[in-house]
């Protein structure tokens, strides 16, 4: 692939990694085996990702419905996420690449939000890239958690309730600070966005493939991007404003 100029590419990469189980067991293995390989995916879209320039990148590591998997997967799941913390910390660093986690975090085992809080702190000063964990998270639940705060701030009287627009509600959020996602991926064929960034994936480009997360690597991340080149992005306007803007 040749390369992609910055301006071609997405700021931001949403992606929703489905489909390790599929693998695992259409290869006769088990589901945490899928989600081990499904690791080393993680790794080399991160590493794919820093290398052509992509600011933000937004990995569905775990959702709040997560929980409900067999205790077994679940804990599988744990371990594989501090483990990667772990080692992937000094990469970080290398490559300045800033960590941050959203979600229920307080739904975490006290030594994984442990790690992540370390990682984020270490890394907290690196700019070249951010890399966002969503893990025990659920995009209504932060919904709901931004119109709290902000009804808390109303009730104060820190704010009018004519205060809240899009800005303010998009401030609340988790992701505050973060520009909205340009492109969601989502691997293993599902047309579902599955409680993810709802509301921050408004003007996203969608890009779904059938390829499996342990098989999505370099070329398939590579390909994606091809695919946000192609789009004509249009944000609602017509063609004759948006050259107008340009
Ligand atoms: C979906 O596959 C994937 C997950 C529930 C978790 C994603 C986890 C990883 C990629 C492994 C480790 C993550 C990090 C950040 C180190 P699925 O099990 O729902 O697949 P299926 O739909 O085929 O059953």
């Amino acid at each position: 692939m040749s390369a992609i100029a910055q301006q071609d590419l997405p700021r931001h990469v949403a992606v929703i990694m489905d489909g390790n189980g599929r693998w695992a067991t259409s290869r006769g293995l088990s589901r945490v085996q899928g989600h081990r390989k499904g690791k080393d995916s993680v790794r080399e879209v991160v590493e794919t990702a820093r290398e052509i320039g992509i600011e933000f990148l937004t990995l569905y590591a775990f959702s709040s419905e997560n929980w409900q998997r067999p205790e077994r997967e679940v804990s599988a799941l744990m371990r594989l996420l501090r483990r990667y913390l772990k080692t992937e910390l000094n990469k970080m660093m290398r490559y300045e690449i800033r960590l941050r986690a959203i979600g229920n975090l307080r739904k975490l085992p006290a030594e994984i939000l442990k790690e992540i809080r370390h990682v984020e702190q270490e890394t907290r000063k690196n700019t070249r890239m951010t890399v966002i964990l969503a893990v025990s998270y659920g995009s209504r639940d932060e919904i709901i958690k931004a119109t709290r705060k902000l009804a808390r701030q109303v009730r104060d009287g820190v704010i009018a309730p004519e205060d809240i627009d899009e800005t303010s509600f998009a401030g609340a959020l988790m992701t505050a600070g973060i520009p909205d996602p340009d492109l969601l991926i989502r691997t293993s064929g599902e047309m579902r966005v599955s409680n993810f960034l709802l509301w921050q994936i408004a003007y996203a480009e969608l890009y779904v493939t059938r390829t499996l997360w342990p098989d999505f690597r370099r070329e398939q991340f590579l390909e994606a991007m091809e695919y946000y080149k192609s789009r004509d992005r249009r944000f609602g306007l017509t063609e004759e404003q948006l050259a107008e803007a340009k």
